[in-house]
Protein backbone atom coordinates (compact mmCIF):
# COMPACT_ATOMS: atom_id res chain seq x y z
CA UNK A 1 0.00 0.00 0.00
CA UNK A 2 0.83 3.57 -0.49
CA UNK A 3 1.70 5.10 2.72
CA UNK A 4 0.35 8.67 1.57
CA UNK A 5 -1.97 9.79 4.55
CA UNK A 6 -5.10 12.29 4.03
CA UNK A 7 -4.95 14.15 1.02
CA UNK A 8 -7.39 16.78 -0.07
CA UNK A 9 -10.61 15.43 -1.92
CA UNK A 10 -12.96 16.95 -4.38
CA UNK A 11 -16.33 15.85 -5.10
CA UNK A 12 -19.41 18.00 -6.63
CA UNK A 13 -20.58 19.41 -3.07
CA UNK A 14 -17.77 18.88 -0.88
CA UNK A 15 -13.96 19.27 -0.13
CA UNK A 16 -12.77 16.12 1.89
CA UNK A 17 -9.22 17.01 3.97
CA UNK A 18 -7.54 17.34 6.69
CA UNK A 19 -8.74 19.24 9.81
CA UNK A 20 -7.26 22.17 11.74
CA UNK A 21 -7.66 23.48 15.21
CA UNK A 22 -10.34 25.91 14.04
CA UNK A 23 -12.88 22.85 12.91
CA UNK A 24 -13.38 22.94 16.78
CA UNK A 25 -16.14 24.96 16.47
CA UNK A 26 -17.61 23.75 13.72
CA UNK A 27 -17.43 19.86 14.90
CA UNK A 28 -18.79 20.70 18.19
CA UNK A 29 -21.88 22.40 17.23
CA UNK A 30 -23.06 20.84 14.02
CA UNK A 31 -21.91 17.14 14.98
CA UNK A 32 -19.67 15.82 18.10
CA UNK A 33 -22.33 17.49 20.65
CA UNK A 34 -25.56 16.04 19.07
CA UNK A 35 -26.97 12.84 20.73
CA UNK A 36 -28.80 12.02 18.02
CA UNK A 37 -26.00 12.05 15.97
CA UNK A 38 -23.58 9.38 18.49
CA UNK A 39 -27.28 7.04 18.77
CA UNK A 40 -25.23 4.25 17.23
CA UNK A 41 -21.42 5.16 17.69
CA UNK A 42 -19.21 4.22 19.91
CA UNK A 43 -18.25 7.43 21.84
CA UNK A 44 -20.84 9.55 24.18
CA UNK A 45 -21.61 13.53 22.74
CA UNK A 46 -19.30 15.66 23.57
CA UNK A 47 -20.20 17.91 26.63
CA UNK A 48 -17.91 20.91 25.98
CA UNK A 49 -15.58 22.14 23.19
CA UNK A 50 -12.60 22.35 25.04
CA UNK A 51 -12.72 18.55 25.12
CA UNK A 52 -13.47 18.69 20.96
CA UNK A 53 -10.70 20.97 20.94
CA UNK A 54 -8.32 18.78 22.81
CA UNK A 55 -9.29 15.56 20.69
CA UNK A 56 -8.72 17.90 17.62
CA UNK A 57 -5.47 18.55 18.21
CA UNK A 58 -4.69 14.49 18.80
CA UNK A 59 -6.24 13.87 15.14
CA UNK A 60 -4.02 16.71 13.83
CA UNK A 61 -1.16 14.85 15.23
CA UNK A 62 -1.74 11.77 13.58
CA UNK A 63 -1.75 13.47 10.06
CA UNK A 64 2.13 12.82 9.77
CA UNK A 65 1.33 9.35 9.84
CA UNK A 66 1.14 8.29 6.54
CA UNK A 67 -1.36 4.99 6.94
CA UNK A 68 -3.61 7.88 8.92
CA UNK A 69 -6.86 8.70 6.97
CA UNK A 70 -9.21 11.16 8.37
CA UNK A 71 -11.45 13.92 6.47
CA UNK A 72 -13.35 17.10 7.45
CA UNK A 73 -16.15 17.37 5.34
CA UNK A 74 -15.93 21.08 4.32
CA UNK A 75 -19.50 22.01 2.68
CA UNK A 76 -18.19 23.93 -0.77
CA UNK A 77 -21.58 26.25 -0.47
CA UNK A 78 -20.39 27.38 2.97
CA UNK A 79 -17.28 26.71 3.95
CA UNK A 80 -18.76 25.06 6.86
CA UNK A 81 -17.67 21.56 8.05
CA UNK A 82 -20.53 19.18 8.48
CA UNK A 83 -18.68 15.69 9.75
CA UNK A 84 -16.45 13.66 9.32
CA UNK A 85 -15.13 10.27 7.71
CA UNK A 86 -12.33 8.35 8.28
CA UNK A 87 -10.62 4.79 8.27
CA UNK A 88 -11.38 3.56 11.53
CA UNK A 89 -9.26 0.15 11.12
CA UNK A 90 -6.42 -0.68 8.80
CA UNK A 91 -4.86 -4.11 8.03
CA UNK A 92 -2.35 -3.52 6.25
CA UNK A 93 -1.40 -7.56 5.56
CA UNK A 94 -4.66 -7.56 3.71
CA UNK A 95 -4.71 -4.03 2.52
CA UNK A 96 -8.18 -3.24 3.82
CA UNK A 97 -10.03 -0.62 5.54
CA UNK A 98 -12.79 -0.28 7.74
CA UNK A 99 -14.55 3.13 6.95
CA UNK A 100 -16.57 5.19 9.78
CA UNK A 101 -18.48 8.39 9.12
CA UNK A 102 -20.80 10.78 10.94
CA UNK A 103 -22.25 14.33 10.17
CA UNK A 104 -24.88 16.99 10.66
CA UNK A 105 -28.02 15.84 11.53
CA UNK A 106 -29.06 19.81 9.45
CA UNK A 107 -27.55 17.79 6.12
CA UNK A 108 -29.07 14.32 5.88
CA UNK A 109 -31.09 13.01 3.70
CA UNK A 110 -29.01 15.11 0.64
CA UNK A 111 -26.84 12.16 -0.75
CA UNK A 112 -24.01 13.87 1.03
CA UNK A 113 -22.55 10.83 3.18
CA UNK A 114 -22.41 8.90 -0.04
CA UNK A 115 -20.90 11.18 -2.12
CA UNK A 116 -17.94 11.14 0.66
CA UNK A 117 -17.90 7.66 0.68
CA UNK A 118 -17.55 7.05 -2.72
CA UNK A 119 -14.82 9.31 -3.28
CA UNK A 120 -13.15 8.28 -0.01
CA UNK A 121 -13.51 4.22 -1.53
CA UNK A 122 -11.65 5.62 -5.02
CA UNK A 123 -8.72 7.26 -3.38
CA UNK A 124 -8.55 4.13 -1.01
CA UNK A 125 -8.07 1.81 -3.87
CA UNK A 126 -6.65 4.12 -6.62
CA UNK A 127 -4.27 6.27 -4.61
CA UNK A 128 -3.52 3.94 -2.02
CA UNK A 129 -3.73 0.84 -3.39
CA UNK A 130 -6.22 -0.97 -1.24
CA UNK A 131 -7.45 -4.12 -2.03
CA UNK A 132 -10.27 -4.14 0.31
CA UNK A 133 -12.94 -1.50 2.04
CA UNK A 134 -15.64 -2.05 4.52
CA UNK A 135 -18.29 -0.73 6.90
CA UNK A 136 -20.29 -1.79 9.51
CA UNK A 137 -23.62 -0.70 10.83
CA UNK A 138 -26.02 -1.75 13.45
CA UNK A 139 -29.06 -3.14 12.24
CA UNK A 140 -30.84 -0.47 14.07
CA UNK A 141 -29.73 2.27 12.12
CA UNK A 142 -30.24 0.80 8.33
CA UNK A 143 -30.17 4.45 6.93
CA UNK A 144 -26.14 3.67 7.21
CA UNK A 145 -26.65 0.66 5.03
CA UNK A 146 -28.20 2.85 2.83
CA UNK A 147 -25.18 5.13 2.59
CA UNK A 148 -23.15 1.89 1.94
CA UNK A 149 -25.16 0.68 -0.35
CA UNK A 150 -25.05 4.23 -2.83
CA UNK A 151 -21.18 3.82 -2.78
CA UNK A 152 -21.49 0.31 -3.89
CA UNK A 153 -20.74 -1.51 -1.05
CA UNK A 154 -22.14 -4.81 -1.23
CA UNK A 155 -23.85 -6.44 2.03
CA UNK A 156 -21.97 -9.49 3.26
CA UNK A 157 -23.53 -10.51 6.46
CA UNK A 158 -24.67 -9.84 9.47
CA UNK A 159 -22.28 -10.85 12.66
CA UNK A 160 -25.06 -10.91 15.69
CA UNK A 161 -24.73 -9.43 18.96
CA UNK A 162 -20.77 -8.42 18.09
CA UNK A 163 -20.45 -5.22 18.91
CA UNK A 164 -21.25 -2.46 21.63
CA UNK A 165 -22.31 1.35 21.03
CA UNK A 166 -24.04 4.02 22.96
CA UNK A 167 -27.14 1.36 22.40
CA UNK A 168 -25.75 -0.99 24.37
CA UNK A 169 -24.81 -4.44 22.65
CA UNK A 170 -25.45 -4.81 18.88
CA UNK A 171 -25.64 -6.86 15.97
CA UNK A 172 -22.87 -5.61 13.07
CA UNK A 173 -24.07 -5.50 9.82
CA UNK A 174 -21.06 -6.21 7.07
CA UNK A 175 -20.68 -4.29 3.42
CA UNK A 176 -18.17 -3.93 1.70
CA UNK A 177 -16.21 -3.64 -1.89
CA UNK A 178 -13.00 -5.90 -3.12
CA UNK A 179 -10.72 -4.43 -5.92
CA UNK A 180 -12.11 -7.06 -8.31
CA UNK A 181 -15.73 -6.26 -8.00
CA UNK A 182 -14.90 -2.67 -9.75
CA UNK A 183 -14.02 -4.09 -12.78
C1 LIG B 1 -25.98 7.70 8.33
C2 LIG B 1 -25.71 9.08 7.75
C3 LIG B 1 -24.23 9.24 7.52
C4 LIG B 1 -26.47 9.20 6.40
O1 LIG B 1 -25.92 10.21 5.58
P1 LIG B 1 -26.79 10.99 4.52
O2 LIG B 1 -25.89 11.88 3.73
O3 LIG B 1 -27.97 11.57 5.19
O4 LIG B 1 -27.26 9.77 3.58
P2 LIG B 1 -28.48 9.76 2.53
O5 LIG B 1 -28.90 11.15 2.17
O6 LIG B 1 -28.06 8.84 1.45
O7 LIG B 1 -29.64 9.08 3.38
C5 LIG B 1 -29.50 7.75 3.80
C6 LIG B 1 -30.82 7.26 4.34
O8 LIG B 1 -31.12 7.99 5.51
C7 LIG B 1 -32.55 8.15 5.62
N1 LIG B 1 -32.78 9.60 5.81
C8 LIG B 1 -32.64 10.57 4.91
N2 LIG B 1 -32.92 11.77 5.47
C9 LIG B 1 -33.23 11.53 6.74
C10 LIG B 1 -33.59 12.35 7.84
N3 LIG B 1 -33.66 13.68 7.72
N4 LIG B 1 -33.84 11.77 9.02
C11 LIG B 1 -33.75 10.44 9.16
N5 LIG B 1 -33.40 9.61 8.16
C12 LIG B 1 -33.14 10.14 6.98
C13 LIG B 1 -33.15 7.60 4.38
O9 LIG B 1 -33.67 6.32 4.68
C14 LIG B 1 -31.99 7.47 3.41
O10 LIG B 1 -32.09 6.37 2.55
P3 LIG B 1 -32.94 6.49 1.17
O11 LIG B 1 -32.27 7.54 0.36
O12 LIG B 1 -32.82 5.14 0.59
O13 LIG B 1 -34.34 6.88 1.55
C15 LIG B 1 -26.20 10.21 8.68
O14 LIG B 1 -27.55 9.96 8.94
C16 LIG B 1 -25.45 10.29 9.98
O15 LIG B 1 -24.43 10.99 10.08
N6 LIG B 1 -25.95 9.58 11.03
C17 LIG B 1 -25.35 9.61 12.36
C18 LIG B 1 -24.00 8.91 12.44
C19 LIG B 1 -24.06 7.48 11.97
O16 LIG B 1 -25.03 6.77 12.22
N7 LIG B 1 -22.98 7.05 11.32
C20 LIG B 1 -22.86 5.71 10.77
C21 LIG B 1 -22.42 4.74 11.79
S1 LIG B 1 -22.22 3.12 11.06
Amino acid sequence: MNKIGTKTIETDSLILRQFTIEDAHDMFSNWASDPEVTKYLTWPAHQDEAFTKTLLSEWIENYQDGTYFNWAMELKDTSAVIGNISVVHLDEKIEGAEIGYCMSRACWGKELMPEALKAVMNFLFDEVGLNLVAAYHDSRNPKSGRVMDKAGMKYEGTLRAAAINNQGISDRVYHAMIRSDRL
